[in-house]
């Protein structure tokens, strides 16, 4: 630490409980940031320092990593990004579930791609290109983006119905090489949904070999989350062993009444391939889910809100139950009536999001939607919920172990150096908050209610968060994977 002590410094915290990221146990001491960087820990009484923060009574941790989002466009059109810089927020990954915007070119915007983009003027042919537009105009978040498998689908294949040719393939095995070359950080697929749903394991074994070289990730929103959900999990540990990639499985969760209680099994199955290949999850810790309305999900869910509906837009917020009655016709003819639209389905018991979310290689991943006119509440509470909710009232996780998994856990499973672990030299996104009081107000009738706690909120030496309101300030950078 003696080797630590600056002279001066642009910005000090003072005696604040430092709960680093490691996991280790938290410790009282200060924190000193000059330019972007962390450049002092430990007893700064000597210290001099142009801005001066009291940390007394609160937790100073690293920014926190949102591994799961789809703030795609949110980034480029909300650059603010209160929904997640209020939470404590400072780096988002992108490009989740098959969806990116880019490398794209087109008319066409087959759902789910419509969750990120509302229209052909959203869409970047090249991935490069959605990267220059975030350093040209940065958002308040650091982004960390990967390429989308159905948005490689739809740029690459006029039948989506059917598994990928050989050449349709070595077209977007080359799209996707050169987003890598260019800074994307992985490689998404969303086989639950129709542009990606007839893709084969091959299609995709061949695909994910391409992040092989500069050692990227594979997230995968699975084929089945619900009956099916064993074999999805074998299909992704084989697409993991056989294209030698680290994997992610997205939003990881059981879904549908015949299903609740086995994660005890879904855990058992990926602590298995845990010791044979890197493999790890991300959560979000809601009993709901959210993603486009569909017939599918009319059976597996108790209760279904919808979020928004492009023909008929004043319905957002309602029940899918009471939107039946409205318009005196069934839920199917409802979804019919709706669609394109967007819902939430109350699907998961309880005890299975508390047992996922205690497995030691869950990382929080919001999956908020951030377009949506009524959206789930996980776009503006997630992360307050973990600390608030699951770490201090119901005692799920410790104070040390619920900012693991959103900081240092993420920053060495995406390949995000530098981040998620308070320590020298690395960059000074930083999250100070109350401890006693940190809470999500976000709920499913008023999703949009910003959480309580955060105090302040830092990227790369930038306040971006303070006095409960953004500083309008957009510090966040591009990271890209040849940084790491
Ligand atoms: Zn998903
Ligand atoms: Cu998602």
């Amino acid at each position: 630490m003696r080797d630590h002590l600056p002279k001066t410094a642009d910005f000090v915290v003072r005696s604040a409980f430092i709960v680093d990221g490691s996991g280790e146990p938290g410790f009282i001491g200060d924190v000193a940031v000059s330019d972007d960087r962390i450049v002092g820990i430990g007893d700064l009484t000597e210290t001099t320092s142009g801005v001066e923060r009291d940390g007394k009574n609160l937790v100073l941790a690293p920014g926190f990593i949102d591994v799961h989002t789809h703030d795609d466009r949110a980034l480029l059109s909300n650059p603010r990004l209160d929904f997640k810089v209020s939470q404590g927020v400072t780096t988002v990954v992108t490009g989740n579930c098959g969806i990116s915007l880019a490398p794209l070119s087109g008319q066409e915007i087959p759902p789910p791609l419509d969750l990120i983009a509302a229209e052909p003027g959203h869409l970047f042919a090249k991935f490069s290109h959605y990267l220059e537009a975030l350093d040209l105009d940065p958002p308040a978040v650091n982004t960390a983006a990967q390429v989308g498998h159905s948005t490689l689908r739809v740029d690459s294949m006029h039948d989506l119905q059917r598994p990928a040719s050989n050449n349709e393939t070595n077209a977007m095995k080359q799209k996707l090489e050169k987003s890598l070359e260019s800074g994307a950080i992985g490689f998404s697929t969303g086989l639950a949904y129709q542009p990606a749903s007839h893709a084969s394991t091959e299609e995709v074994i061949s695909l994910a070999k391409s992040l092989r070289p500069a050692r990227s990730i594979h997230t995968t929103h699975m084929r089945n989350e619900g009956n099916s959900i064993k074999d999805s999990l074998e299909e992704t540990f084989q697409i993991g062993l056989e294209a030698e990639v680290p994997i992610v499985i997205s939003h990881h969760k059981v879904g549908g009444k015949a299903n609740f209680g086995r994660s005890k099994e879904t855990l058992a199955m990926i602590d298995k391939a845990r010791k044979h290949q890197p493999l790890t999850f991300d959560v979000y810790p809601y009993i709901a889910s959210s993603t486009i309305l569909g017939v599918k999900g009319l059976d597996s869910a108790s209760k279904i809100i919808v979020t928004w509906s492009k023909k008929r837009p004043d319905l957002a917020g309602r029940d899918l139950s009471d939107i039946s009655k409205i318009l005196d016709c069934t839920p199917k003819d409802a979804v019919e009536a709706l669609s394109p639209a967007g819902a939430i389905y109350f699907m998961m018991h309880e005890d299975d999001v508390r047992r996922i979310i205690s497995h030691p290689a869950a990382m929080i991943g919001s999956d908020g939607l951030p377009h949506d006119a009524h959206p789930h509440p996980r776009l503006w509470g997630t992360f307050p919920r973990v600390l608030g909710h699951y770490s201090r009232k119901t005692k799920l996780l410790t104070l040390e172990e619920s900012v693991r998994r959103m900081t240092s856990l993420p920053a060495t499973e995406f390949g995000l150096s530098g981040r998620g672990r308070i320590a020298i030299g690395n960059y000074a996104d930083l999250v100070l908050f109350n401890s006693d009081t940190i809470i999500d107000q976000a709920s499913f009738e008023k999703p949009t209610e910003k959480a309580d706690g955060i105090e302040l909120v830092m990227v790369n030496g930038r306040t971006t968060w303070e006095n409960n309101k953004s500083t309008g300030s957009r510090p966040g950078k591009v990271i890209r994977r040849e940084d790491s």
